[in-house]
């Protein structure tokens, strides 16, 4: 058997811990089955640049963040079936049996467009997917994203630093946070740092009433705003400093942007766990001949089936809308 890897979309910690579990759980069950990594992700697969992997290869992985195989974005990839078509024949024509794949919705979405090519046209590749990325965007409503935990680490931490000035200065800090439209993982750094308020990329945010809670608060005040909120940093600072003044509110507003940050560095020990559990269980049902699936909720010592890919790359509710529940429960806390 050939089993190739793909990490692929924005690098995320626990990726490496996922290569490195599928390179040793198969070299260690079967020896003779070659594995290799596919470098720089789907780029990769299009000009056909692979490298074999060996157990030493994946050596003192398990924490590191980033991807050692590297990974690009290639957006025509979603719509170009041209491309499809030759990502699909190339792993075919290369002789992969399966191709395990860690990345977010655009991965698991061109996992499905090349498993249903490879379905349709007898090829042999098949897509085992397992959901890496900080954005929690993949199936969300039943299991969290590898890489999502390691990056509230982060940013509990920044949302900690950032309160020690925020209170010595009686300051008001408007802090960004990365994760597309499915604000995730502003919501849950809001949560989990008690930060005053977190504004979600479709929210119509009164700022008078801000002003005003902020006015009776004697202290430090964070606003985490999710990425896709439509306006800027510089724009909600502005309009704060303006309600501030004109209503006599004697506080100062600055503004960050946790970005970058909140996706680098070491993973958190949950990722890792599940990152290489996930890997373990592909493995396995590979060398059973499994057919392409979707690893989602899957926690250390727990099997649920594997999703279909077409299922869960259908699934678009969970890129862009947090549950109800989920924002009176951060209300409730605040
Ligand atoms: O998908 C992960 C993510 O970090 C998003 O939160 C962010 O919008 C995006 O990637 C940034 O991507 P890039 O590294 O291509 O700028």
């Amino acid at each position: 058997m050939k089993f190739g890897i793909l990490t692929g979309g924005g690098d995320c910690p626990g990726m490496n811990a996922f290569v490195r579990a599928v390179v040793r759980t198969t070299l260690n069950m079967r020896p003779q089955t070659s594995v290799w990594g596919v470098v720089d992700g789907w780029k990769g697969l299009l000009d056909n640049n692979y490298t074999r992997l060996t157990k030493l290869d994946v050596a003192g992985l398990t924490s590191r963040g980033g991807t050692i195989l590297g990974t690009t974005r290639v957006p025509e990839l979603a719509t170009d079936p041209d491309l499809q078509e030759t990502l699909a024949r190339n792993l075919h024509d290369n002789g992969f049996n399966y191709l395990f794949v860690c990345g977010g919705n655009g991965s698991l979405k061109a996992s499905n467009a090349l498993n249903t090519i490879a379905r349709r046209e007898n090829l042999r590749t098949k897509f085992l997917v397992a959901p890496g990325s900080i954005d929690n965007d993949v199936c969300n409503t039943v299991g969290s994203s590898i890489g999502f935990y390691s990056a509230l680490d982060k940013s509990l931490d920044m949302l900690e630093w950032i309160r020690d000035t925020a209170s010595s200065h009686r300051r008001v800090y408007v802090v960004r946070s990365m994760g597309r439209k499915s604000a995730y993982l502003a919501l849950y750094a809001g949560i989990a740092s008690g930060a005053e308020f977190v504004v979600t990329p479709n929210e119509v945010v009164d700022y008078e009433n801000v002003a005003t809670l902020i006015a009776e608060r004697d202290k430090d005040t964070r606003i985490i705003v999710s990425e896709s909120y439509p306006m800027t940093l510089d724009e909600i600072r502005a309009t704060l400093e303006k309600i501030f003044v004109q209503r006599g509110i004697k506080r100062e507003v600055r503004a960050v942007d946790m970005g970058y940050f909140q996706r680098g560095g070491k993973t958190s020990v949950t990722d890792i766990l599940r990152a290489s559990w996930i890997s373990y269980r592909m493995v396995q049902d590979a060398f059973k001949n499994c057919d392409s699936g979707f690893y989602t909720a899957y926690y250390t010592g727990h099997s649920p089936a594997p999703m279909p890919l077409e299922e869960a790359a259908g699934d678009e509710a969970s890129h862009d809308s947090i549950p109800k529940e989920l924002l009176d429960f951060m209300l409730a806390l605040r």
